[in-house]
Parts: structure tokens; C-alpha cells; sequence
């Protein structure tokens, strides 16, 4: 046994340290994606000291792998590994990180598993490989460390529990080696961000990503999709982004990348026309390639041993294969405007009933496995798009169904077949720990409670959109509903601002535009005190049934915070109340004024035609008019500061061209609002440059209006 300590893991930025055990073997996420660490902003976030001593970390080599051992305290609750939708706190089970579209357990596997876990004592600690790694979070107790209390009598014993107390956590690595990193808190959100930093910062969507989505019926023509889209605007609701489904190959399943003439007559003018109305066009893709596509001649040398749907499974790690990706994606679709993609099933599926993927021991050129590629495919096509999109000095924005560590700078949202509203919900918060972003997309809903219900929940997300892929759903398809839809599509809208402003710091500051709670200052606090409420009529508190989320104590993984100010406690259909843990502070109903003093729990009644939001007090949130879309070239907007409550306050706006990457050599301004109180007692707003490196194109600098002590919107 070893100890892994000072000697390996050397400090390498402020709060971070790095070692390598063994030696890694094969392409890592962090190479892969390849990004610069933000290291000025980790300076600024100071440096911090990890909560335990670098040689409390023991590696022990086993006869097929590395086990790296780390101490727990017994109250301590474990987040991040990536999408997860059956749990958020991790404490008390093994995850096996290994990328499955279907997972039907709670395993840990997922469409994007990263080896990232998070403590709620404020550390994260990161694995970087492309092989599948398991973590066992407090799950496993070695003979030396068992507590007497652990063996207990279950015929006589009403305590005895299934899940017992480990003090550590135990990860078992690739044999061969890896990279592990250490990341310092203090906080938990701290520790989020030194992450974040270090893979390069957080994405920063164009802003027209930020508008709403909609994605037309498979085998819909040019002449189709015109038509829906007009039909959007002819009702007036809002749209940015058209996507198209499978129809538009040539051939599909297996894939050609290139446009069907037949549904298509005209691709480039079809676009240009779709662009002058205000859409984007997104197309679907998956990973594996036509025998009938022009490129797959090209790309055999360059491929895997095995296929998928006949289709071949070209080995992205290597250049010669990345060129002809490129080459003829560049040419076909972004030099006639395509603003980005959606990659579909880059991720496998082993259901019963449908089961897809190459297997783990599938040989690649490049000397990669199956289980190499397949842990990364996601991140290949992600890494691969952007760079041709950055290489024309536009951004783009699109949909991704599997990813890894490392991803947090890409400009991609996680999406699923799979659609339980609560689960959708959940994995909102479990992706915010590990650097990656979720759309709980709408589709056909059970009855009208239901669309509502998800259509909400879908307004406050990452990215905004019905996937109509299926089922032809369109905003106005429940008549009787079509205003709750239509306003909230507009409030969406009307927030723009402060969702393009949550962006920016998460690209410049690592935070985290959507946040689980346990990432939302004051609520340990809050959650504790609400746990020791609970559980007082039923005698003691055991610090660690709570860490483990035991005796049916709440996670709050079914409510988020966007940005600092806003929290959004979504309703499933068949509820019209619920409790929401508010962390300290006052706030007040974002649309219904009632004020709510915070560091508790509130009970909240709600009906149909809303979706619980809070303000906190003192917010000052820039907003504009709910316009249809983002108008391109951009213009200029009016913004509205919108003050709440009694408190003085301050709020925050950024702007650029929402286009180009020409923000990154510093044309872009922060805008800072205060508002306080006159000498003579009224309230008074003043705005300030805080920062414009270089003049840029602006779009939410036209006229600036004030609303101050709202206590709604
Ligand atoms: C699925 C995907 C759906 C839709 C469909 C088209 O894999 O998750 O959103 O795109 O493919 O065949």
C-alpha cells in the first residue's frame, strides 16, 4: 500500500493539485478537449487548502487495477459523477461510470458519467481517462475500519440498516494508470469552479441559443419546416432555432451527412430563407457513416472493427479521420449557414429489446479499445464541431447525448430518451456539479397538466425546446393551455439578459449558470435545520442518516437556482403544492409577490398557469421585451432593471456581439447596476461600466429603464 501524498500530487494552479499514478495510457478528456486552464481566474478565487493531508490518500495496487483511497467523514454527502437521474447525493453507493443511453438501475451509468465527485466538505477530486472508473462512494468498509456497531442482530434489532457507515471512499482505477486531480473549496461551489477553471472555463452559448427551440417531425420537407415556422410567427410565439431530424440525410441509420434532395430540393436557400425570418437550423447526426455516404471510402483506413447499423465507426481520436469529418461538414452545412448540431447516440444502448453499440473490445487504428471510444465519443464530436465553428470565428450552440470529464467549456446540452419530468428535473441539478448542461426537452405529454407542467420546467433550463421529432406537438397543440405556453416562452425571452449575463460568469468564473441547492449559498444551513425539524418527532438525528439521504430525508434535487437571484421549484403534474427549501434571505414570488422569509422550508400552493419562481430581495435583474427572436445582424435591445423588494441592491449585465469568440480578445463590457435609496428616501438606480477591454458591437445597450421595489414581475 501506498501512500499517494505530497510526493504525487504537486500543486499546479491555486487550489488544485495533480499526480499521476501508473502510467496513463490512451487519449484523457482534458487532452482531448485541450483548453488552457483560466489560471488568472483561479488567482482570483485565491488559493485554499484541501480539508484533509495530501497522505491520507492511499493507493493500493490490486492484481487488475489501482484502488485510491480517501477519507469520509461520517455526515459528509458526495455529489457530482455527472448526468445522474436517480440520485444527486452519492454517499453510501458504488457508481460505475461507464456511458450507457439507457440506464435502467441506478448504477451510475448514464449517457454522461464523469469522474468528478464533489464533497459537500468543500473538495473535489477528478479522475482523467478514458476508461470506465468506479467509484465506491461510502460504500464499501474494509475489515480494519468496521465499527462494532456495524454487526447487528436484524431479528431483534429495528436499527439495523442495509447501508452502513464507511469512512471512505474507495476508486478503482485503470490498472495500467492515470491522471488524478485534487480540487480545494472552501465551499462546495468553490470546488465546482476550480474544476470548471481548470477545464477551460464554462461555455458561453451565441444568444441566440438562449431563445426557444423547436424541432420539426422526422420526414418533413423544406416546404414543411417553412410552414411551421411561419405558423410560429403568425401566432407570435417566440423561436430561434429550428431543428431538423433524420430526414434530412440522404440516408439515415446509418448516416451520409449529406442533404436529401428529395426532401431538400435547395439546402443552401432554404437556410438563407429560414435565416431571414430569424431561424437557425440545427441538424441531427449520429456517429456512424452510410456505406452510401461520399466520405466513407475516406474514412475506412480510419475506422473501427466493428459497425453500428451497417455504418462505419470512424476513430475521431485520429487527425486524418477528423479532417474528412470537417472538411465536409464545413463545406456542405456551415458554409450555408448551419448553425450546429445535435449529436445523437454517440453514447450505446444494451436494453433488451434494443440493443446498439460496438463492442469494448473493438479495435481502433488509433490503438484505442471500444471502451476508450466509446467513453469518449461524445466528447469527440463536440470538440470537433466547435473547433470548425471557432475556426470561422462563429459560435455555436447544440445538443449532445454523451459526455464525459473536461466538457464544461463545449458549447453542448445533454438531452434523453428517457422521460420521467422528475428525473429530467434532477439531472438539471446533478449535471450543474460536474461542468455540463441539461435540457429537460418536451415532447407529447400524458394530458394537458403534463405538457404545462414540463413546458415550464423547460422555460428555465439551459436550452428551451419541444422536440417534436416524433410526434408533431407544437407550442399551440393544447388550445386550451396555449397562454400559460405562450407566456412562459415569452418570459424566457424577457430574461434573456440575465441568462446570456448567469453564461458569461460561468465562462469567465466556472459558476454554474443552473445550480443544484447544495451549490446555492445557505442551504446546509437551511437543510439541516429542516432535517432536525423533521425528524425530532421520530427522536434523534443521526448526522449521518442525513449525508446519506436515509429515513426518506430530502435531497432537494427537485428545485434550482438560475443565476444568483432566481430559484425555480418546478410542479409535476398531479401536484398543486409543494415544499421549497428557501436558503437565508428574503424572497419574494417571482410572479406572485407574496414574500417568503428564507432559511427555511415553505409549504407553496400554485395553480396550473404557473411554475413556483423566487426572487431574492434585493435582485436587480436586467430584462427586455419578449421579441420572437434574436435578430440578426444583432440590433440593440431596451433593458429594464427590475429591483425587488426593500433592500438595496446590486445586478449585473454582460454584453458582446453574441456571435463571435471576439469576446475572448476582450470585446465585451459588464455593466454593473446599483440601486439605492436618495437623500430624500426614494429609490435611485446608476449604472456603471465596470469593465469594456475593448468597444464592441452591443445589443443591450439601447435605452435603460428602472423599476424599483417590485415584488413581481
Ligand atoms: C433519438 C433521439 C431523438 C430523435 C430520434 C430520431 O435517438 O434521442 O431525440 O432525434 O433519435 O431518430
Amino acid at each position: 500500500m501506498n501512500v499517494l501524498g505530497s510526493e504525487c500530487l504537486q500543486p499546479v494552479g491555486p487550489g488544485v493539485w495533480s499526480g499521476e499514478i501508473g502510467i496513463p495510457q490512451g487519449l484523457t478528456p482534458l487532452d482531448w478537449i485541450g483548453k488552457e486552464p483560466l489560471i488568472q481566474a483561479l488567482n482570483n478565487m485565491g488559493e485554499a487548502e484541501l480539508p484533509f493531508a495530501l497522505d491520507d490518500l492511499v493507493v493500493e495496487q490490486m492484481k487488475d487495477c489501482t484502488i485510491l483511497r480517501m477519507p469520509l467523514l461520517e455526515d459528509e454527502p458526495l455529489y457530482g459523477l455527472g448526468l445522474q437521474f436517480l440520485r444527486m447525493n452519492h454517499r453510501g453507493r458504488t457508481r460505475y461510470l461507464r456511458v450507457n443511453s439507457d440506464p435502467k438501475q441506478d448504477t451510475g451509468e448514464t449517457h454522461a458519467p464523469v469522474p468528478f465527485l464533489v464533497s459537500a466538505r468543500g473538495y473535489g477530486i477528478m479522475v482523467d481517462t478514458s476508461n470506465i472508473v468506479t467509484f465506491h462512494c461510502g460504500s464499501t468498509i474494509r475489515r480494519e475500519n468496521q465499527h462494532p456497531s456495524d454487526s447487528r442482530n436484524r431479528n431483534t434489532d429495528s436499527s439495523w440498516k442495509a447501508t452502513l457507515v464507511s469512512r471512505c471512499v474507495e476508486i478503482r482505477l485503470p490498472s495500467e494508470g492515470c491522471r488524478v486531480l485534487l480540487f480545494a473549496g472552501p465551499t462546495v461551489i468553490d470546488a465546482v469552479r476550480r474544476y470548471n477553471l481548470w477545464c477551460g472555463g464554462g461555455t458561453l452559448p451565441p444568444r441566440w441559443g438562449l431563445g426557444f427551440w423547436h424541432r420539426v417531425p422526422k420526414l418533413y420537407t423544406d416546404e414543411e419546416t417553412i410552414e411551421e415556422a411561419e405558423e410560429f410567427r403568425r401566432r407570435g410565439f417566440p423561436c430561434d432555432v429550428i431543428g431538423l431530424e433524420p430526414g434530412w440525410h440522404s440516408r439515415s441509420y446509418p448516416v451520409t451527412y449529406e442533404w436529401s434532395h428529395e426532401l431538400f430540393r435547395d439546402p443552401a436557400s432554404f437556410v438563407k430563407r429560414m435565416e431571414q425570418q430569424g431561424f437557425r437550423i440545427n441538424l441531427w447526426e449520429h456517429p456512424y457513416v452510410s456505406p452510401e455516404a461520399k466520405q466513407h471510402a475516406r474514412l475506412e483506413p480510419y475506422a473501427g472493427s466493428h459497425t453500428v447499423w451497417g455504418g462505419l465507426v470512424p476513430d475521431y481520436t485520429l487527425p486524418e479521420a477528423q479532417h474528412i469529418y470537417k472538411m465536409q461538414h464545413e463545406e456542405e452545412h456551415l458554409r450555408i449557414g448551419v448553425s450546429g448540431y445535435k449529436h445523437d447516440e454517440c453514447d450505446g444502448s444494451e436494453l433488451t429489446n434494443h440493443a446498439w453499440m460496438f463492442p469494448a473490445h473493438a479495435a481502433f487504428p488509433s490503438g484505442h479499445d471500444g471502451e476508450q471510444i466509446r467513453q469518449l465519443y461524445g466528447l469527440l464530436f463536440q470538440k470537433m464541431s466547435d473547433d470548425m465553428y471557432r475556426k470561422h470565428n462563429r459560435r455555436t450552440y447544440g445538443l449532445v447525448r454523451a459526455s464525459n470529464a473536461a466538457a464544461s467549456s463545449m458549447p453542448y446540452v445533454l438531452y434523453s430518451d428517457l422521460y420521467d419530468h422528475r428525473q429530467f428535473v434532477r439531472a438539471l441539478c446533478s449535471s450543474s456539479f460536474s461542468g455540463l448542461l441539461w435540457s429537460p426537452e418536451v415532447r407529447k405529454a400524458n394530458d394537458q397538466e403534463d405538457w404545462v407542467r414540463r413546458m415550464q420546467t423547460v422555460c428555465f433550463s439551459p436550452l428551451a425546446m419541444l422536440n417534436a421529432w416524433g410526434d408533431g406537438t407544437k407550442p399551440w397543440s393544447y388550445p386550451e393551455v396555449e397562454g400559460i405556453i405562450r407566456h412562459y416562452l415569452e418570459l424566457r425571452m424577457r430574461l434573456l439578459p440575465y441568462l446570456y449575463t448567469a453564461f458569461a460568469r460561468y465562462r469567465f468564473e466556472g459558476i454554474p449558470p443552473f445550480r443544484a441547492m447544495p451549490l446555492v449559498e445557505g442551504y446546509a444551513e437551511a437543510s439541516i435545520a429542516y432535517h432536525r425539524a423533521s425528524v425530532s418527532a421520530k427522536e434523534t438525528l443521526n448526522t449521518s442518516d442525513a449525508a446519506y439521504g436515509r429515513a426518506g430525508l430530502r435531497e432537494w434535487d427537485d428545485q434550482y437556482a438560475v443565476g444568483d437571484d432566481l430559484l425555480v421549484a418546478p410542479l409535476f403534474a398531479g401536484e398543486s403544492s409543494r415544499d421549497v427549501l428557501l436558503p437565508s434571505g428574503g424572497w419574494y414570488g417571482f410572479e406572485t409577490g407574496e414574500y417568503y422569509e428564507g432559511g427555511q422550508v415553505v409549504r407553496i400552493t400554485c395553480g396550473l398557469e404557473q411554475i413556483p419562481v423566487f426572487v431574492r430581495e434585493g435582485a436587480v435583474i436586467p430584462m427586455m421585451p419578449a421579441i420572437t427572436n434574436v435578430p440578426h445582424p444583432a440590433g440593440t435591445v431596451p433593458v429594464e432593471w427590475c429591483h425587488f423588494g426593500d433592500v438595496p441592491g446590486v445586478g449585473l449585465l454582460y454584453d458582446d456581439d453574441g456571435e463571435t469568440f471576439d469576446y475572448e480578445t476582450g470585446q465585451c463590457s459588464w455593466v454593473k447596476a446599483k440601486v439605492y435609496r436618495d437623500d430624500s428616501g426614494s429609490w435611485s438606480g446608476m449604472q456603471q461600466v465596470e469593465r469594456t477591454v475593448r468597444v464592441h458591437r452591443s445589443y443591450f445597450h439601447g435605452e435603460t429603464s428602472w423599476k424599483f421595489g417590485l415584488v413581481r414581475i
